[in-house]
């Protein structure tokens, strides 16, 4: 298998006026091809910030990409202009958002902003095929009457329909990588699961590969292979979804697994990480689980550690877990 996406060391921050919110620090992850690759971890960790970077969509200012590299297909996407970088997202990347309301322009039907999505990168198309490949990729995302539903507006669909339009726009230039950022969180738990065997449906049958961020490990235990554990803007644990489940080593993952309920152990209460997320704006010396850790040693509270392997394809950054 070749890497489609390889992230290295990438740091973004933003110049806010309380100050610079350090988001993302020395991010470094790939994903296969045709590989589902899970990204967890709680709120304000920067997941959505990872997935906006990819796409070329982080707001500057206030944020500014201070290094790193993003390569996909030969390139590193952080050196492309915005036209070039315009051109990829849609055809080559596409991206699913959290709530399907706010991206959906309320004032269009969802069948034409599905054809605008597809004019924007094939000036040519238009007329009777171009509505019939719309009815099409409605078809595939399982909506139902799709050739009514092209004509409708958003506020005429369900949240679940709504999620769907968007994925059709994602895929409608059949896209090698899509970022899914919480795409069934806005949802209710029986469309979630309907729409997460869609996604993964498509990505098998398209062959393509899907980064998918959510903060619920059951979901990502469902629909990926690999998973990297973010905290406070860095990566702390990456491996096989197996292997993370069977041999967690970084401490916030063991404290993530420990806080999912499970019928297979005796368990009267839920784990519970104790404390909060540090201030992004203000982030200690070393180690940025270390107020947090169970496990921390002398060294956590100087020395940042950086990602290691320690075992096959098991990366973790945690100065207890390398027996310093
Ligand atoms: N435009 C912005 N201006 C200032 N700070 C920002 C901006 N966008 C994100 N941040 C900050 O970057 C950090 C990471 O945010 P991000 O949205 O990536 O978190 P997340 O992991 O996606 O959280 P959630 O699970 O709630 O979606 C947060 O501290 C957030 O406040
Ligand atoms: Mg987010």
């Amino acid at each position: 298998m070749s890497k489609i996406l390889s992230v290295n060391n990438l740091t973004v921050h933003f110049h806010t006026e309380a100050g610079i919110v350090r988001a993302l620090e020395d991010v470094s992850f790939s994903i296969e091809e045709g590989e589902v690759l899970g990204l967890v971890g709680e709120t304000g960790c920067g997941k959505s910030v990872t997935a906006l970077s990819v796409m070329g969509l982080v707001p500057v200012p206030p944020g500014k990409i201070l290094g790193g590299t993003i390569e996909f297909g030969g390139r590193n996407l952080l050196s492309l202009d915005s036209e070039e970088m315009r051109a990829m997202r849609g055809k080559d990347l596409a991206m699913i958002f959290q709530d399907p309301m706010s991206s959906l322009n309320p004032v269009f039907t969802a069948g034409f902003q599905v054809e605008e999505a597809i004019v924007a990168h094939e000036p040519g198309a238009s007329g009777k095929s171009l509505l019939s490949r719309v009815i099409g990729l409605f078809k595939k995302v399982n909506i139902s009457d799709p050739e009514q539903s092209v004509q409708k507006y958003p506020h005429m669909l369900s949240g679940g329909m709504k999620q769907r339009v968007m994925i059709a726009m994602g895929l409608s230039c059949g896209p090698k990588l899509i970022i899914a950022d919480e795409p069934t969180t806005a949802l209710d738990v029986s469309i979630q699961a309907q729409i997460l065997t869609l996604i993964r449906r498509l990505q098998r049958e398209g062959g393509s590969s899907v980064l998918l961020i959510s903060h619920d490990l059951g979901v990502i235990a469902a629909m990926a292979q690999r998973v990297a554990v973010m905290y406070a803007g860095s990566i702390v644990e990456c491996t096989s979804v197996g292997e993370l489940f069977e041999n967690p080593r970084h401490p916030y993952t063991k404290g993530l697994l420990g806080a999912i309920p499970r019928l297979d152990k005796d368990q009267t209460r839920l784990a519970v990480i104790p404390g909060t997320l540090p201030d992004l704006l203000n982030l200690p010396e070393g180690c940025k689980f270390r107020e947090r850790c169970p496990e921390a040693i002398p060294i956590c509270s100087s020395v940042s550690p950086r990602p290691q392997l320690i075992g096959p394809g098991h990366e973790v950054a945690c100065h207890a877990c390398f027996g310093n």
